[in-house]
C-alpha cells in the first residue's frame, strides 16, 4: 500500500472497494506471470467497522472477480472464527469449492484471548471435521500440513498426513 511492502498477512477492511482492487491485483500478477493464481485466506486477529460482508463472502467477491483458485486454509478459519466468533462450517460451506485447488491443515496456540496461528502443535478435532467437510465438498484435493515450529519426530508428522488420507478415503473414497 503506497509504496509499502509487507512480507507479513496483514488484515483488510472486507469492502468491494478492496476486493475489486485485490482482484485487480491478483490478474495483474497471473498476466505477468503467465501461471495460474491461487490466494490462501488467511488467519486474521483484527475486524474494521469498515467491512461490508464476510470474510466467506470477501474472498469469494475476490476469487470470482480474479477470476482465480483459492488455498484453503481450514486452520486458518478456524483461528479466525474462534477470534471473531463465527461458525466455521459456514465458511466452508459457502466458498466456491470448484475454485479450491489446495488444502492447507495445521495445528495452533491457544492463548486466554486470542488464538495464534502458530504451526506448531498437531491438528485437532475441530480442524480435522472442517477438513472433512472441505473434502467432501470439493473432492479429493491437495493438502498440506503445515508444521514451522517445534517439529515433532517423522513418525508423528507422518501420522498426521496419513489422519488426512483416511478423512479422505471416508469422504470421497479410496
Ligand atoms: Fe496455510
Amino acid at each position: 500500500m503506497d509504496g509499502t511492502y509487507s512480507h507479513d498477512l496483514l488484515p483488510m477492511p472486507y469492502t468491494f472497494e478492496a476486493a475489486a482492487k485485490t482482484a485487480q491485483k491478483i490478474r495483474a500478477a497471473r498476466d505477468f506471470l503467465e501461471v495460474p493464481i491461487v490466494v490462501e485466506n488467511v488467519s486474521s486477529y483484527a475486524e474494521f467497522h469498515a467491512s461490508e460482508m464476510t470474510e466467506w463472502e470477501f474472498l469469494t467477491e475476490v476469487v470470482e472477480r480474479a477470476d482465480c483458485g483459492i488455498l484453503l486454509d481450514v486452520n486458518n478459519i478456524y483461528v479466525s472464527s474462534r477470534n471473531h466468533s463465527f461458525d466455521p462450517l459456514d465458511y466452508v460451506n459457502h466458498v466456491p469449492h470448484e475454485r479450491v485447488a489446495q488444502v492447507h491443515i495445521a495445528g495452533h496456540s491457544k492463548f486466554e484471548r486470542y488464538i495464534l496461528d502458530t504451526h506448531d502443535h498437531p491438528v485437532i478435532d475441530p480442524v480435522w471435521a472442517l477438513y472433512a467437510r472441505a473434502i467432501e465438498l470439493t473432492g479429493p484435493t491437495a493438502t498440506l500440513l503445515e508444521w514451522d515450529d517445534h517439529i515433532p519426530s517423522f513418525d508423528e508428522v507422518h501420522g498426521e498426513a496419513l489422519k488426512a488420507n483416511r478423512y479422505v478415503a471416508e469422504k470421497v473414497g479410496a
